[in-house]
């Protein structure tokens, strides 16, 4: 976003100011005077207010222009322009107080959706990994994060693993799910929930989720109960719990086991118990962009001893923990080296500190973007701790004309990155079969419209305040475009 994106001449008419504030996504548009001197600013939501008390959309841009906006001096260094943002995006003017730049949140660094937070002892630990050759998946560190990890959670039985995709498939064979067996999931997930159930010979049955939580929604799966179901996959989406005792109900009454993919959701509780340790089995991901991460990396638990001791010899080829090189069965290499849990053990020590800014993360979104019409934040429910690995929102900016990909298009040259939220399971193909004859309105409306907003840890609060700004003056901008047919 250049200073060129927002500059219009005072001479113009609000009508070509509100044509700007759309174009250049950031819902504010510079004046100058015929000299190219700067004569204000003019915020979108002057414009709305002028229109609303009878203003016209042929007056002229200087009429409305803040001539006493903020500005900064075009050779502003760093330090200057963070302590005066807070949120804000203000004109850099040369010593003729000429507008040559802008300066905003976005202009340090595109804003991430997430981003590995390696301050701790991770590299101490890495080092020492280095220093006394333990860099496979023997040694110290994987048993004192599996340890670390497990009294965590509240956990019985915990096992590192390469990943939260392997995870999953260690918990569907280690409680006995397999060939003819109906794996009940939800629509709304990453891939890896479905893809275990392939993986493990079971096959897979997509239901749709809850509107509000987003989750797996007991009703639909109860509905979708047959003879051969052998397991419920509930995933807590984007650190929202899941509803745990609706759907462990469910499975006592039809002898069915619950392995929660809590891959999203390190930090969660649910009822004050820690999502992933509910369930007969729970699986968690390390993946980079997750709250605790080791670059790849996963976590399977248990609440039964014995099926964690198979999932223990499947991780490890089959072999008999007794007799080195005597196979019992078919196994996998899913071991995690003891260089990624290094970096675990360290994450771990700090996972108090990130999940608390999570919460100061979310809070800041919430207020604000709450104010904002129509947009369905992440629901707050009673006995549901949002760990908020990822804030989402459904913005529902259709009914403004524009899609959820147009507006991550507009949040990018804003410098903001964003994710769309999952497509359907059932609308792709690898998948579709198994989607049988239910609809899926919950998801397809959630896809649709939802995104995921900057979420890392290292998130500023200039920052937030950032998003939220652009976000509502991006809502003012297309409401009013709409309602003066602005083409
Ligand atoms: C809901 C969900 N399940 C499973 C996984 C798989 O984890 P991994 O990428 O570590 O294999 C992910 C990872 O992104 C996930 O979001």
């Amino acid at each position: 976003m250049t200073i060129d994106h927002v500059l219009i001449n005072g001479g113009e008419t609000l009508a070509a100011a509100l044509k700007r504030c759309d174009d250049n996504c950031l819902g504010l548009v510079v004046a100058v005077d015929n000299g190219g001197r700067f004569a204000g600013v003019v915020e979108v939501g002057a414009i709305a207010s002028s229109l609303a008390s009878g203003g016209s959309l042929g007056a002229r841009v200087d009429g409305l222009a803040d001539k006493s906006a903020r500005t900064l001096p075009a050779g502003a260094d760093d330090a200057t322009m963070a302590k005066a943002l807070n949120g804000a995006v203000l004109p850099l003017l040369d010593a003729d107080r000429r507008p040559v730049g802008l300066a905003s949140a976005g202009r340090k660094r595109r804003i991430p959706v997430a981003e590995p937070v390696l301050s701790g002892n991770e590299s101490r630990y890495v080092n020492e990994c280095l220093t006394t050759n333990w860099i496979s998946s023997q040694g110290a560190f994987v048993r004192r994060f599996e340890s670390d990890f497990a009294q965590r959670i509240g956990a019985g039985h915990a096992l590192a693993v390469s990943n939260g995709t392997v995870a999953l498939h260690l918990a569907l064979l280690a409680l006995g799910v397999g060939k003819g067996d109906e794996v009940i999931v939800p629509d709304l997930t990453f891939a890896a929930t479905i893809n275990a159930a392939f993986y493990a010979g079971a096959t897979p049955v997509i239901v749709d989720v809850d509107r509000t939580t987003w989750n797996i929604d007991p009703a639909a799966i109860a509905a979708a109960i047959t003879p051969r179901s052998k397991a419920i996959i509930p995933v807590h989406l984007y650190g929202q719990p899941a509803a745990m005792d609706e759907i462990l109900a469910l499975a006592r009454r039809h002898n069915l086991v619950v392995i929660e993919d809590a891959a999203e959701a390190v930090g969660a509780r649910y009822n004050d118990k820690a999502c992933g340790a509910i369930g007969d089995a729970g699986t968690f991901s390390f993946f980079s962009n997750k709250l605790v991460t080791t670059g790849e990396g996963g976590m399977v638990v248990f609440r039964d001893a014995e099926a964690a001791e198979r999932a223990r010899r499947l991780r490890d080829h089959g072999m008999d923990p007794k007799k080195r090189y005597w196979h019992l069965e078919i196994g996998y290499n899913y071991r995690l080296t003891n260089l990624q849990a290094a970096i675990g053990c360290a994450q771990l020590e700090q996972l108090d500190g990130f999940l608390a800014r999570k919460m100061e993360i979310a809070a800041r979104y919430a207020a604000g973007l709450g104010p904002i019409p129509h947009m369905t934040l992440p629901a707050k429910l009673p006995g549901l701790k949002n760990s908020h690995w990822a804030y989402s929102i459904i913005p529902d900016m259709a009914r403004l004309g524009i899609t959820r990909d147009e507006l991550a298009d507009r949040l990018e040259r804003a410098r903001i990155e964003t994710r769309p939220l999952f497509y359907p399971l059932h609308a792709m193909p690898p998948y579709k079969p198994h989607a049988g004859n239910r609809a899926f309105p919950n998801t397809d409306w959630l896809s649709e419209n939802g995104i995921s907003l900057p979420s890392a840890v290292s998130l500023t609060d200039a920052e937030i305040d950032y998003i939220c700004g652009v976000l509502a003056r991006l809502h003012t901008t297309r409401r009013l475009v709409q309602d003066h047919r602005i083409a």
